[in-house]
């Protein structure tokens, strides 16, 4: 398919290099956003490595993605003035919805957002909302984001 072509042809680019694996590993990960199971294999393949060893390289530099990225960031603050007025279940809740469903949105822990006065704060997409709460935050996740 199309993406075992982009992998095949960075492979080409950097494999007269000495260790090549990184550059490689980057070039795949710029082009899909992340490193692909099936990258991984056919990385493998055309440097003559096992699966292993390129999996161990991907696994142990920790800027490479193993999943597609999302369309979406939420940030949830879990520091204590949100913490203390019901920070707590948001951050349960907004976890809930990020594992049981199918949003387009890549959840995170943050320790203050500077936005305290009017906690429990979360930012969507680099946008700070205040006074979140369980139902909001359900909310969210059932529009996927939008
Ligand atoms: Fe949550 Fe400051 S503690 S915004």
């Amino acid at each position: 398919g199309e993406a075992d072509s982009a992998v095949a042809e960075i492979c080409a680019r950097h494999a007269a290099e000495e260790g090549p694996v990184l550059p490689i590993l980057h070039d795949v990960q710029a082009h899909f956003g992340y490193v692909p199971d099936a990258a991984i294999g056919e990385i493998a393949q055309a440097l003559n490595l096992s699966r292993a060893e390129v999996y161990g390289v991907v696994t142990f530099y920790h800027d490479f993605h193993r999943e597609p990225p999302r369309s979406h960031s939420l940030k949830v603050c879990r520091a204590e003035a949100c913490q203390a007025v019901g920070g707590r279940d948001v951050w349960a809740a907004a976890r809930t919805a990020a594992d049981s469903g199918d949003a387009d949105i890549d959840l995170e822990a943050v320790y203050c957002l500077g936005n305290c006065a009017c906690a429990p704060s979360v930012q969507l997409d680099g946008r700070t909302i205040g006074r979140m709460n369980v139902e909001r935050v359900s909310a969210l996740f059932a529009a996927g984001g939008r």
